[in-house]
């Protein structure tokens, strides 16, 4: 078994968990999402009846940023014409005379707004247990920049040299070309994805103390680079990556980091909420 076929297999079991799995569609083996059609961010009560969920991207008035993606079946999947395709199924429905539903779902750990371990590029490491339950807690919360990069280019040596990020800053989250063609909402995977070239990769390592990237498409190494950049950046084993984020409603600026990946032993990506508190 490969690190990229480990399966997350995860039984849920609150209604809670259920309706924020967003499926666009509904199939025979699972319901269709009740309150997925409002898009909207000022969902209405229908009373207490029919009460309607309200979907956000900001809560606490502006002060807390999700920028994590909704898992769908719609959304991208690496190398995939057809999307992550069914993740979610419900095996047992109060429909069905069951006391409760309980949902259970299948999908790949690097799926959606996620993050990767050293274990992901470097086999020594997945076998030694540098899992995604290893990853530093401290890393992963804390105060973070989001910057725009050069919309021209992916990220290069000479582009890292040009953003002039200050020593000390240990978190950046950057904003690219792949936020505005919007790819992470396109079901087909896409190659012209930007994210770091390998000379990129190694100017951060040497000249900055950066310890956690973000980046806005399913990969920060950019595609022509894959292996090379995720090598460069995986190696020290001090720098977590973090993939699929959803950058598009935050303006750019320091805020409060906050990540927290499931603890999947043995895994070496797990899909994770990120927060942006200002
Ligand atoms: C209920 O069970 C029937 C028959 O096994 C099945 O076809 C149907 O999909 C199930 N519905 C739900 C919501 O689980
Ligand atoms: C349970 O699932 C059914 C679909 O089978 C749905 O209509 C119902 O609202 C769900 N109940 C709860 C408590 O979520
Ligand atoms: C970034 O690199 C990819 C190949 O990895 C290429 O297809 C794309 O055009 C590049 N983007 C820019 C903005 O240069």
């Amino acid at each position: 078994m490969t690190p990229l076929h480990f399966f997350l297999l995860l039984l849920l079991s609150s209604a809670a968990l259920i309706s924020a799995a967003a499926a666009t569609a509904s199939t025979t083996a699972y319901p269709s999402i009740p309150g997925t059609d409002s898009t909207t961010d000022c969902g209405l009560s229908g009373g207490d009846e029919n009460p309607v969920p309200i979907r956000r991207e900001v809560y606490g008035n502006g002060k807390i940023f999700d920028i994590s993606h909704r898992y769908t079946v719609d959304m991208p999947s690496w190398e995939s014409k057809d999307g992550v395709g069914q993740f979610l199924w419900l095996p047992k429905s109060m429909k069905n005379g069951s006391l409760a539903n309980n949902s259970e779902m299948k999908l790949p750990t690097h799926t959606g707004t996620h993050l990767d371990a050293p274990g992901h590029v470097i086999d020594r490491y997945f076998d030694a247990g540098f899992d995604v339950d290893t990853l530093d807690l401290e890393v992963l919360n804390g105060p973070a920049l989001l910057i725009d990069v050069p919309r021209d280019k992916n990220i290069t040596a000479e582009v890292m040299e040009s953003l002039k990020i200050p020593k000390g800053v240990r978190r950046v989250l950057f904003r690219t070309l792949n936020t505005d063609r919007r790819l992470m909402f396109k079901k087909e995977f896409d190659t012209s994805y930007v994210g770091f070239m390998k000379d990129g990769a190694e100017w951060l390592v040497k000249h900055t103390d950066i310890k956690l990237i973000g980046i806005d498409y399913l990969s920060v190494a950019a595609f022509d680079d894959l292996i090379p950049s995720h090598l460069v950046l995986l190696e020290g084993r001090d720098i977590i990556l973090v993939e699929g984020l959803k950058l598009d409603v935050v303006q750019p600026g320091i805020y409060s980091v906050h990540c927290l990946p499931l603890r999947l032993l043995g895994a070496e990506g797990s899909p994770t909420r990120c927060i942006l508190i200002k």
